[in-house]
């Protein structure tokens, strides 16, 4: 076993971590105020070949590999994890649910190329009122209709969905049958019936953007089905699989941005007549944080190198999206109430990471559903 990265992805470390400084660290705050998302920064993130770390070079990635994606992903999310769950969605929701499909390679080509080449946007659309924890509760349907496929229906809380070029929409032909019929189709922007429905106003992450994504009799060729009737729910499990431990990557960098500004603050902040540091309680509270945070970091890690070496990683994931995200909210509640009154306010970020923390226990499958998939690998027979 070996802890060391190799020279290549401390160089991919190296050059997300000076982008975020550069690009992501200025109006971090006033972009949380007004829900901006920095699409500028995005697009040079994509131009960088950031999008394609994880793809073969012939879909336009660069082939970097799993690890690597996930520490960048870990890297932009200590300073804004609304751009971190962006990149999330577009590389491993979208991303996946191409690169994972039965699609053929020139679907791929098109459908995924342009992603990973960071030269357009991508969203996933799975959840609907009725289809949340459930992911089989599935209403919109796609009926065929001579070479095409119509679809109609509404996609709920779609990350990226308002800035979306390119949305994979799951979708059944057959609602008798449920997810025997469940299949995927890339959807395109400005595609007449398709678009943007409300755009949510979060606790959190409120850089980031999330809509509803209304279809209303989107008339779509079959060479846009990615996944066959029958292939579209397992698509959906295995690509979420890759998207939890995106999710892990996010919340473990939020718990480290968090970390990382208490640290500072209790060696300048003095309280009688000593740095805080200096009061054994918080120094001890911080050692336990940092256990928690290098305990969750090995779990994610575990999980990415399952995934980049073709082994089963469903656990891995689940448990990596569980830990991390339930480390992120405890280190980012302490490290408010650390740095008292001050840690409440804005300018100093680690309540915004707080708010931030929140969703990752929920979206891309709660922790009880995590609990779920675990307990579920656990005891199925063998
Ligand atoms: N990989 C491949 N196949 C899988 C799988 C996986 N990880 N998990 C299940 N399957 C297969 C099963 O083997 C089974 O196949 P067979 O029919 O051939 O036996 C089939 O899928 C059905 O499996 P289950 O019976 O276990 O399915 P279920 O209906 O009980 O649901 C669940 C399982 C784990 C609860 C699932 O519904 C789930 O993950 N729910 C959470 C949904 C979720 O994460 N949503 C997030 C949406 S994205 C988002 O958050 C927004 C964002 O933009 C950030």
């Amino acid at each position: 076993m070996n802890f060391n990265l190799t020279e290549q992805q401390q160089q991919i470390v190296d050059q997300v971590r000076e982008f975020t400084a550069q690009r992501l660290a200025p109006g971090v705050l006033e972009r949380d105020e007004q829900q901006v998302f920095p699409v500028e920064a995005f697009k040079e993130f994509g131009a960088m070949g950031m999008f394609g770390l994880c793809y073969p070079k012939e879909f336009g990635g660069t082939d970097v590999g799993y690890l690597p994606y996930i520490l960048a992903v870990e890297e932009v999310s200590k300073v804004d994890s609304s751009f971190g769950i962006g990149f999330s969605v577009n590389t491993s929701l979208y991303g996946g649910s191409v690169m994972y499909s039965s699609a053929t390679d020139e679907q791929k080509k098109r459908f995924l190329s342009p992603i990973a080449s960071g030269k357009a946007i991508g969203s996933f659309g799975l959840t609907e009122a009725s289809a949340g924890s459930d992911a089989a509760g599935q209403k919109t349907i796609a009926t065929k209709d001579g070479d095409d496929y119509i679809l109609n229906g509404t996609k709920i809380f779609n990350t990226n969905g308002p800035l979306a070029d390119y949305t994979v929409i799951y979708a059944l032909t057959d609602p008798s049958v449920g997810t025997k019929s469940m299949c995927a189709f890339v959807v395109e922007k400005g595609m007449e019936g398709f678009h943007v429905g409300k755009v949510e106003n979060k606790m959190g992450i409120r850089s980031a953007q999330v809509s509803e994504m209304v279809l209303s009799n989107v008339r779509v060729s079959a060479d846009r089905m990615i996944a066959k009737p029958g292939e579209g729910f397992k698509l959906a499990m295995k690509t979420l699989d890759g998207g939890r431990i995106g999710v892990g990557a996010q919340a473990l960098g939020i718990a480290e941005g968090a970390f990382d500004i208490a640290v500072k603050y209790l060696q300048e902040r003095e309280q009688f007549g000593k740095p805080l540091f200096k009061q054994q309680y918080l120094a001890f509270k911080m050692a336990e944080l940092y256990a928690d945070i290098e305990k969750a970091k090995l779990v994610l890690y575990k999980a990415a190198f399952l995934k980049e070496e073709g082994k089963p990683f469903t656990t891995a994931a689940a448990v990596a999206k569980l830990t991390c995200t339930d480390v992120a909210m405890k280190v980012t509640t302490e490290c408010v109430q650390m740095l008292g009154g001050n840690g409440y306010m804005h300018e100093y970020h680690v309540e915004r990471m707080m708010r931030d923390a929140k969703i990752t226990q929920i979206y891309e499958g709660t922790n009880e559903i995590q609990k779920l998939v675990i307990s579920g690998g656990l005891f199925r027979r063998k």
